[in-house]
């Protein structure tokens, strides 16, 4: 294969903004919060920050190594770093794979943000009686039209920074939004808890209760981590190719992962004491933001119209902006092997991408079962598979000593140097246990 010119992230801070765009999306806004509430609360927390630090990290850092060691696509590092394995090629396919099917589904929902996002800004939700209002999420869902069109407008929209590639369009995608989304979550937590009765919803989010946690919450917890991570799906590879060799990787994976626990506890304030000052029932999934938050809209509009429309706009716009970062990192992965492999133009390999995912994000759209079936082979299978070839070729395939020079940048980080040993030890044995564990927790537990 020719020697192509690989575009690299341009520093320190544009790595964490890219990868952190990547790991903040749908998962800390929806799935984070309701879980903390249902399994103890703090308790849970402190969970998720040890699976986090201990397992999920050195995943992390893996997938960066993989990426800056191969200087390539998700697919070919494998076979790169392996000397062209059949069963690494095997991987390869596997990790441009599974993002191109998370991305099908992704940007249906994404498609569901755009589409409340716009009827904010129509004052929809001011003008519905509350009653009636968790009737509009249905009837997208039901519309054939709406739905799809929503779902290829929000993807278009990914495709077109993604074709606007790495420098100039994902990196300065992520450096406007990655900070005006931090802002927008934080004014809207402050207005969520000044909401009366906001403070059950503190007290179910963080008081600590360890009678909750039980074997489930551990699996639970390393389970959201790995999503919101955005680990086994390619993409921390792909921006790992990305990042300079001068660059700490330590330094960047530990930042994002902070990032992202970080918006997943803001999240939790934005939206959990306006669910409880509603009187609404907290609950998973799509649900929680596309009919208990509008509810509230709802029924905070009769006595502040502009106010209500002001915030939900701005609140949809926030999801919009986490779930699009998130979606170009799927797109990127394959969008990278495109051009490598095959020597496309940019523009037509995302052309050719936006016409595979839009197409079967179409029958995501129209038929719920696909989009279940899809958002459980990957979140429940393919994502804990990849994760586990992650590190296992990290930790068993790679030697010792390049994975080292990876990590240590040639043994000149001092902290890293010391850390070696311990991150090591928890790629080569820790993670891959502990993967097999979540594995098999989900089919008994
Ligand atoms: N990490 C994203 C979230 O929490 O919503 C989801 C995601 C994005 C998963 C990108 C995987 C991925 F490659």
């Amino acid at each position: 294969m020719a020697a192509l010119k690989r575009e690299s992230f341009g520093g320190r801070v544009a790595v964490i903004l890219a990868m952190a765009g990547s790991a903040i999306g749908l998962g800390n806004i929806w799935r984070f919060p309701y879980m903390v509430g249902e399994h103890g609360g703090a308790a849970f927390i402190v969970v998720y920050v040890l699976c986090t630090l201990i397992v999920s990290l050195p995943v992390f850092l893996s997938e960066v190594v993989i990426g800056r060691r191969s200087r390539s696509n998700a697919s070919q590092a494998f076979s790169r770093l392996s000397s062209g394995s059949r069963f690494w090629k095997a991987a390869g396919v596997l990790s441009i794979a599974i993002p191109l099917i998370i991305a099908s589904y992704y940007s249906v929902i994404g498609g569901w943000s755009l589409d409340f996002f716009f009827k904010s800004c129509t004052m929809t939700f001011v003008k519905t009686a509350p009653t009636q209002v968790s009737s509009i999420f249905d009837s997208i869902v039901s519309s054939g039209f709406e739905n799809v069109s929503m779902h290829l407008l929000f993807l278009f929209l990914c495709a077109v920074i993604v074709a606007g590639g790495v420098r100039s369009g994902i990196e300065k995608f992520s450096k406007v939004t990655l900070p005006l989304l931090f802002i927008l979550i934080v004014v809207i937590a402050i207005y969520s808890i000044s909401l009366p009765g906001a403070s059950k919803g503190v007290s179910y989010l963080f008081k600590p209760d360890f009678s909750q946690l039980t074997p489930r919450s551990f699996a639970f917890a390393l389970g959201q981590s790995f999503y919101s991570l955005s680990l086994g799906m390619g993409a921390i590879i792909t921006y790992g190719s990305y990042v300079k060799k001068d660059e700490n990787l330590l330094a960047a994976s530990s930042g994002t992962a902070i990032s992202d626990l970080l918006f997943a506890i803001l999240a939790g304030f934005a939206i959990m004491p306006a669910v409880f000052a509603a009187g609404i029932e907290p609950g998973a999934g799509p649900g929680l933001i596309f009919k208990s938050v509008p509810y509230i809209f709802s029924t905070m509009s009769s006595s502040l119209p502009v106010l209500s429309a002001v915030i939900s706009a701005l609140f949809f716009f926030a999801i919009v902006i986490a779930a699009m970062t998130s979606c170009i990192s799927l797109l990127e992965v394959g969008a990278a092997f495109l051009v490598e492999k095959f020597s496309l133009k940019r523009p037509l390999a995302v052309a050719i991408l936006y016409l595979l995912c839009g197409g079967a994000g179409v029958l995501c759209a129209l038929k719920s079962s696909v989009f279940d079936g899809f958002d459980y082979l990957c979140s429940n299978i393919l994502l804990l598979l990849l994760a586990f070839l992650v590190v296992i070729f990290v930790g068993w395939v790679m030697k010792k000593e390049d994975v080292e020079d990876e990590v240590t940048n040639s043994r000149t980080i001092r902290q890293a140097d010391k850390l070696f040993p311990v991150i090591y030890f928890l790629i080569k044995w820790i993670a891959p246990a502990a993967v097999l564990l979540i594995f098999i927790s989900n089919f008994i537990l």
